[in-house]
């Protein structure tokens, strides 16, 4: 039943229209634990196989690039038991799942503060990065102790230097060249951004990347989150009329 659900889902979706990257807000693992009474960490543990879900089903539709908010800068606040189960979960679901995007063909990587995070995190991080990176079919990036701000500052302190060591004309800056500076260079721009839990913020992620991304919002929390549910949104996105300023009738249909 939930099968064919998903096959008819799918069949409804445009694969010449598919966003070309989604963002993904993974939101309510604490929320889902609780409903079943269960520590926050079971949220997080459940949480791993939504990731599978959406990562196979993006690969499978052929969008090219996926973006999944795996922990914010902001969460290094959380209780100290929580950060250090989160990141032994990224570890284990690193060494595991290697092999799967291997075998699909994905390219991981990640953007953030990478050095700041644990060495056993980082190395799991930066090895799995290393052993996908000829892979072509999706680009799977892991935003990990990532902050919008954070890298848009990082980016302006870039380009100063460059303007400090004669190497770039302050005047030359434009929108493509400051892109190019950010953790995101080379990728896309978000067309769709996926946020899970009811909540309807951004929390500090990829500011300057979603502009003009369409936003969709379900209630649903993140470890319930399943193939059909990235269908849904992928077809509530195909629906929308996306203008960039123009009004409708100068649209080409
Ligand atoms: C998302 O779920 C996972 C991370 C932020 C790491 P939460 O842990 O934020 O779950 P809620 O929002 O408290 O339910
Ligand atoms: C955003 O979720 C960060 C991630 C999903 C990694 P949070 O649960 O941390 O966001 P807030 O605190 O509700 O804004
Ligand atoms: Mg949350």
């Amino acid at each position: 039943m939930v099968e064919a659900v998903a096959m008819d889902l799918k069949s409804q979706i445009n694969l010449e229209k598919l966003p070309q990257h989604i963002a993904v807000i993974m939101d309510g693992n604490g929320r889902w634990a609780k409903q079943h009474n269960k520590p926050r960490v079971f949220g997080h543990r459940n949480g791993v196989r939504s990731v599978r879900e959406v990562t196979e089903a993006a690969a499978e539709l052929g969008v090219p690039y996926l973006t999944l908010y795996a922990f914010s800068t902001e969460n290094w606040k959380r209780p100290y038991t929580e950060v250090n189960a989160l990141m032994g979960l990224l570890v284990d679901t690193l060494h595991k799942e290697i092999e799967t995007l291997m075998k699909n063909n994905i390219r991981l990587q990640a953007i953030g503060d990478l050095s700041k995070l644990p060495s056993s995190t980082h190395r799991a991080l930066l090895d799995g990065i290393e052993k996908t990176r000829h892979n072509t079919r999706m680009t799977l990036v892991l935003a990990l102790n990532y902050s919008a701000k954070w890298e848009i500052i990082e980016a302006a302190r870039k380009l100063a230097q460059e303007v400090q060591a004669d190497k770039l004309d302050p005047n030359a800056i434009d929108e493509k060249i400051f892109a190019n500076a950010l953790s995101t260079s080379g990728m896309p721009d978000p067309e769709l951004l996926i946020r899970t839990s009811g909540e309807t913020r951004i929390s500090n992620f990829l500011l300057w990347q979603i502009a003009y991304a369409e936003l969709y919002f379900t209630p649903v929390f993140w470890p319930d989150f399943r193939k059909e549910n990235l269908y849904e949104a992928i077809i509530d996105y195909q629906q929308r009329e996306r203008r960039f300023g123009k009004i409708s009738e100068q649209l080409a249909k």
